[in-house]
């Protein structure tokens, strides 16, 4: 009897006569079954650190960390630019603190803080902060496009703190701290958790699978690129889209292929072998028609002018099912660039338009942000600004 068959229920079929013999079957059965690898040395992620001071700030160049929380809050009247300064100093000290693995001021659970896992927190200042500092504001919220369904809960926001590392517990750690702080400012708006792979499960730098099965993150900016800076500041928009992951399952393969633009597997184009190879927009098939589709999600976002491109660090999401069990799945869209207007302004209008994945993906909030720049030892973030 194979193996397979007692596991399946033959042994129940043939009685209790084979009860002696099970034993050394299994053990015949183990010793040619493949073995378990040994585990490899544990990798110490639990203790790498992201600096934090610096002209610009960290959780935009960074590699991203396996864990993010998304905070949006909205300041509580009587926040000035005094009290603006006193809340992003007290801020400051957290984050350079518990970034390097050490307990913030006052910490309650200081042992949860000796594991920063490369934790990064970037603030992002919404139009409602400059106003509430009677400054002019150095980003405006998005137009409405024909696909939003925005959820108020989701949607704007007076500061961002955007927390990133590769553990939970340590994103929930700074979190509680940050707000402990920040309450007496601002009033919590949203919080948005999202995940990618877990840290060492993959190759360090291998793009981003979401839960449309996508690899998602291919034609991205390198590090340092002009597009994404404005000197030591960036913009950046933040997106909750829900994926309808229901009726994305009803499609074949190839139609999601053809949907997206790019192989499922390894994520070439359509008209490529390789995942980073160019896609060929005028390449057509023996009927005459284009390869890449015309309504495929790469053909309508493609900018060929890199200075013009966006640097994409999105997050999955993956919510409480209904009582159905129909997901609530989708993607934190988080979008940096020196100009919202010049540069992710059009590439979501095009989609807006015409993308066929519109069909299976919902915005449902939306919120934009300025992102100072960093500060040195001794400063605070939104220092040039405010001071
Ligand atoms: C749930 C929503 C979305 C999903 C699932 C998704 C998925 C993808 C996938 C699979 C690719 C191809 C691989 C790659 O280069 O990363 C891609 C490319 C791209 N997406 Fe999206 N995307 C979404 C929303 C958006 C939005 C809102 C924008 C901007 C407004 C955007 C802009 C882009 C750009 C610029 C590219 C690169 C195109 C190129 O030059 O080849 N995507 N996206």
């Amino acid at each position: 009897m194979s193996r397979r068959g007692l596991l399946t229920g033959g042994a129940a079929a043939v009685g209790g006569a084979l009860v002696g013999a099970a034993s050394a079957t299994a053990v015949t059965a183990s010793s040619t079954d493949p073995q378990p690898a040994a585990d490899p040395a544990p990798a110490d992620y639990g203790s790498q650190t992201v600096p934090f001071h610096g002209a610009r700030q960290a959780g935009i160049d960074t590699p991203p960390q396996a864990f993010a929380s998304f905070l949006g809050l909205t300041l509580k009247p009587g926040t000035d630019r005094k009290a603006l300064g006193r809340m992003l100093r007290l801020l400051t000290d957290d984050v350079a603190r518990l970034t390097q693995g050490r307990p913030a001021l006052g910490d309650t659970e200081a042992d949860l803080a000796l594991t920063p896992a490369r934790l990064t927190v970037t603030f992002g200042f919404g139009p409602g902060l400059y106003t509430a500092a009677g400054l002019p504001p150095a980003v405006t919220t998005l137009p409405k496009f024909g696909i939003d369904r925005l959820e108020p809960r989701w949607t704007g926001g007076d500061l961002l703190l955007q927390i990133c590392a590769d553990d939970p517990t340590t994103v929930a750690h700074a979190q509680r701290m940050l707000i402990k702080d920040a309450r007496p400012f601002g009033a919590i708006r949203w919080v948005q958790r999202g995940f990618r792979r877990g840290r060492g499960v993959e190759a360090d730098g291998a793009t981003h699978r979401n839960l449309m099965g996508q690899l998602d993150g291919t034609v991205n900016p390198k590090p340092d690129n002009p597009a994404v800076w404005n000197g030591n500041a960036t913009t950046m928009v933040l997106r909750r889209i829900r994926m309808e992951i229901e009726t994305w399952d009803k499609l074949s393969r190839t139609d999601k292929e053809l949907v997206t633009g790019r192989r499922l597997d390894s994520g070439a184009p359509l008209t490529g072998k390789h995942e980073h190879d160019e896609p060929d927009f005028t390449a057509v098939d023996p009927t005459g028609l284009p390869v890449m589709p015309d309504f495929s999600h790469v053909t309508r976002a493609h900018v060929s002018d890199e200075r013009m491109r966006i640097l994409r660090r999105p997050y999955s999401y993956d919510g409480e099912p209904d009582a159905e069990g129909v997901p609530d799945s989708g993607l934190i869209f988080a979008a940096f660039q020196a100009d919202v207007v010049t540069q992710f302004l059009p590439i979501q209008q095009r989609l807006a338009e015409q993308d066929l994945m519109n069909q299976w993906i919902t915005p449902i909030g939306s919120a934009v942000f300025a992102i100072p720049p960093g500060c040195g030892e001794g400063g605070w973030i939104g220092d040039q600004l405010l001071a």
